[in-house]
């Protein structure tokens, strides 16, 4: 099986840094690179400063640290990864851009390198099917905050080669994470399972029995989740799962147990997307969520 030493990751938003983090913290060789040369710099700047908290709070040695920092590095092009061993993707949710941006890496690294999509909600066989070598290319869905959501699903497309889920689940353990195999199916698991929880929140606000922060409290202190749907939809913000949240439903042929809620499509359209931008559900001030009394 192939061992997966050096990590590129192409996306350096929300995922992609935490993938960076965790892998780095592994010792991996990390490698990231970012469209948009602002982004990448704010992704540094933002996994430094969690290391140095978790070194004020003992959680990280200085020797960790430093060697954490080695390890993490930027590219400042696509040619920039040809080192890598596996190149785990974290765009713009867009079946054409991760095709294209797949295909552009094909002519950039080695013939065994391993190429992975953190999709939340495209098949894996349909962003597989433009590349010359599909069997290369798997599934890897890490959850937000990477470094707190200790499970990762890796999803084997209809010409993944079992070799390559099986590097993905090993380089998994090594960086600390559970790894849960799934077959391509819209959804994979959590997003397949976790539908049920934030449609039926959306609609038991829709109807009004309660506003949308007490069925986070009731789902958080009875049902045991670690978050209610709003906070969840908050931090996972709306530009990315009102979009997740349609193509599950259509991949499904219209299924209404998962119709996506007008809910989310006006807020989706007025740009309350969550914490990343100070409003969704909840207003945030200073990163902090403001619940309404
Ligand atoms: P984000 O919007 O925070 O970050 C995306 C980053 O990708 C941005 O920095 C952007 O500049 C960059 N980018 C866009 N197109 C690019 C390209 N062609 N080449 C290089 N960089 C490019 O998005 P986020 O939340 O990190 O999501 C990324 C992926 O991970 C999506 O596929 C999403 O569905 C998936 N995902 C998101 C989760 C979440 O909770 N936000 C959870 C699990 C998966």
């Amino acid at each position: 099986m192939k061992q997966i030493q050096t990590i590129a990751i192409v996306g350096a938003g929300a995922m992609g840094r935490g993938i960076a983090q965790i892998a780095a913290q592994a010792g991996k060789q990390v490698l990231l690179y970012d469209l948009n040369a602002d982004s990448l710099k704010a992704a540094l700047a933002d996994v430094h400063a969690v290391w140095s908290r978790l070194q004020e709070k003992g959680r990280m040695t200085a020797e960790q640290v430093q060697s954490a920092t080695a390890c993490l590095q930027t590219a400042s092009d696509l040619q920039g990864l040809a080192s890598a061993d596996l190149v785990v993707e974290a765009i713009v949710e867009r079946l054409d851009v991760k095709q294209g941006l797949l295909q552009q890496l094909e002519e950039i690294v080695s013939a065994d390198c391993v190429l992975a999509s953190n999709t939340s909600s495209l098949s894996i066989t349909a962003i597989a099917q433009a590349c010359r070598h599909p069997e290369r290319v798997a599934g890897y869905h890490f959850f937000n905050p990477v470094p707190l959501m200790k499970v990762v699903e890796v999803i084997d497309g209809l010409r993944t080669s079992p070799d390559v889920g099986d590097a993905l689940m090993q380089v998994s353990r090594e960086m600390g994470h559970t790894p849960v195999r799934a077959k391509d199916m819209p959804g994979f698991i959590v997003n397949h399972a976790g539908r049920g929880m934030n449609i039926e929140g959306l609609k038991i606000a829709q109807e009004c029995v309660a506003p949308f922060y007490q069925i986070d409290v009731i789902m958080r202190e009875q049902a045991g989740f670690r978050m209610g749907p709003f906070e969840l939809l908050d931090l996972t913000a709306l530009d990315v799962s009102h979009p997740v949240m349609e193509s599950i439903y259509r991949q499904f042929y219209d299924e209404p147990r998962f119709r996506p809620s007008p809910i989310t499509a006006v807020r989706h359209a007025g740009k309350l997307f969550g914490r990343k931008n100070g409003e969704g559900f909840y207003k945030y001030e200073d990163g902090k969520k403001q619940v309404p009394q």
